[in-house]
């Protein structure tokens, strides 16, 4: 299953996962920036994305689903300004191929879908297509993974959860982040942003 959500995330998730973007200020108050968003869906994050660039921005939007792309190209035709640059990819985010650095990357994969070896090679893809300065967003739901971990009777399943866990601690371990509690979403989940350090 490769959406892994119960439900579109609600307006509370999308504004805590797009905080950094809005923050950054919009139009000629900053630079022009590129933003990559990772799984869209029906693209409530994509709306909120939009809300925050201006003319000169740019947005790629990767979806696996092609189920999406009807609802997504809606959302971009119905959001974006004239003037802001807006690319939708159907296709998995492991084909990822952009000859500049992102500056904000916002992702809804569902972590828990994934191998231990397919999350390490994710973030480590996502890392490296963000600017030094710039912030990875992506949100989890808490103790999902170790509630699932209770509940499997399957012992791999129950080690690729752990092993997934191991990966994301790890990661966050390595990366300056900070969480943003939203308990108004269903389920209640937390927004990451992790910064990329400039470079020295
Ligand atoms: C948890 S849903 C999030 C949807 C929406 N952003 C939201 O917050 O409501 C995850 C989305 O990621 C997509 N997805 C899963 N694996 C993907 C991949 N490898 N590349 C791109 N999108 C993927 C799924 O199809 C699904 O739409």
């Amino acid at each position: 299953m490769l959406t892994g959500a119960i439900a579109p995330s609600g307006p509370a998730l999308a504004q805590a996962i797009t905080a950094p973007l809005a923050q950054a200020g919009r139009g000629a108050a900053r630079a022009p920036v590129r933003v990559l968003e990772v799984g869209a869906g029906t693209g409530v994050f994509t709306a909120a994305i939009l809300r925050c660039l201006a003319p000169g921005d740019e947005l790629d939007v990767y979806e696996i689903n092609p189920n999406f792309q009807a609802c997504l190209e809606a959302r971009l035709a119905a959001n974006a300004l004239p003037g802001v640059d807006c690319r939708l990819h159907i296709a998995a985010i492991g084909g990822l191929q952009a000859a500049q650095p992102f500056d904000f990357i916002i992702s809804a994969l569902p972590l828990n879908n994934f191998s231990a070896v397919e999350v390490e090679a994710i973030l480590k893809l996502l890392m490296g297509h963000l600017r030094p300065g710039g912030t990875l967003s992506y949100f989890e739901y808490p103790f999902v993974r170790q509630l699932k971990r209770m509940l499997v009777t399957n012992a791999a399943e129950r080690a690729r959860l752990r092993a997934v866990g191991e990966v994301v601690h790890s990661f966050l371990g390595r990366h300056p982040c900070r969480q943003a509690a939203v308990p108004l979403n269903l389920p209640p989940a937390v927004a990451h942003h992790i910064l990329k350090p400039e470079v020295a």
